[in-house]
């Protein structure tokens, strides 16, 4: 991972939320609340909650009385979620790294965190600090995308700029988003630091849009890859989005786009 691969802010909150999240993230966001909700928690702490996928779905769900701590690395992403939430005053927004959690040891039941343990520079250090931060026994619950190749859009988007910076693709999606992906290494982490009871599940989904000018869209603007393309030519974000289109409507036609998308939902207990 780069240091800038961890800069969501600018357009990318709104293009991230408003095209990203129902693109792909919506459906493991409804699955990962049904199961936090299940374990019935009193305090729940949310890391790299991004503009709020999660924290919409879960926050209905979750008990009259219970705590909710909302963070995010990224303030203007934090300010996104919080904008978009109404007003629930069992819910606490706060920034903060997952590699060093501003919390006592002991004060969590639950952790949940949607595809951010990818960015994370050091996963051990960050596992740690989840375990440290849960009480014993509490559970931690997240999700990391499977490799590219399972993401079919985001890795012909790939293949997509790779024709047009062919001297320097971006990479941003296969080396953050869909690096970080084999089952033996997460769970050989999440051992090193302590975790027990781990379980990951494999789970696939499609991802629908109405045509292929939305996922180009969402992919070239409301990601990382957005400061990739503009970094290797300045003013080539339309034609770059333009290209990434044409080359999704060969592949899917210019209507309706579904396609498969893939990730790893992981249980483990501190
Ligand atoms: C792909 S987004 C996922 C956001 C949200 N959970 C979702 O499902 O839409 C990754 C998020 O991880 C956050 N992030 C990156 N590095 C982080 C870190 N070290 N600690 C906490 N959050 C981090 C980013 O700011 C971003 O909001």
């Amino acid at each position: 991972m780069l240091d800038a691969d961890k800069l969501f802010a600018g357009s990318i909150p709104e293009n991230y939320d408003r095209l990203m999240v129902p693109l792909i993230f919506e459906p493991f966001a409804l699955d990962l609340s049904e199961r936090v909700a299940r374990l019935s928690p009193g305090a729940v702490l949310e890391i790299a909650a991004g503009t709020g996928a999660v924290t919409r779905v879960l926050a209905p769900k979750l008990q009259a009385n219970a705590r909710y701590v909302v963070t995010d690395l990224n303030q203007p992403m934090l300010d996104y979620a919080a904008a978009q939430q109404g007003p629930d005053e069992r819910i606490e927004w706060l920034q903060a790294d997952a590699m060093a959690l501003p919390f006592e040891d002991a004060t969590f039941d639950t952790i949940c965190c949607q595809f951010g343990a990818m960015f994370f520079p050091d996963h051990i250090k960050a596992y740690r600090e989840a375990r440290r931060v849960l009480k014993p026994g509490g559970h931690f619950l997240f999700s990391v995308w499977d490799r590219i190749e399972e993401n079919v859009l985001a890795d012909e988007v790939t293949k997509a700029l790779a024709d047009i910076f062919p001297d320097d693709p971006p990479n941003f999606l296969g080396r953050t988003p869909h690096g970080y992906h084999d089952t033996k290494l997460i769970r050989a982490d999440l051992e090193s630091a302590g975790f027990t009871r781990i379980v990951i599940e494999t789970r696939t989904e499609k991802s629908n849009a109405p045509s292929p000018r939305i996922p180009a869209v969402a992919y070239c603007r409301g990601t990382l890859l957005r400061n990739e393309i503009e970094a290797r030519r300045a003013g080539s974000l339309e034609a770059a989005t333009d290209h990434v289109t044409t080359a999704l409507a060969v592949i899917h036609g210019t209507g309706a786009v579904s396609a498969k998308i893939q990730a790893h939902v992981i249980t483990a207990m501190a």
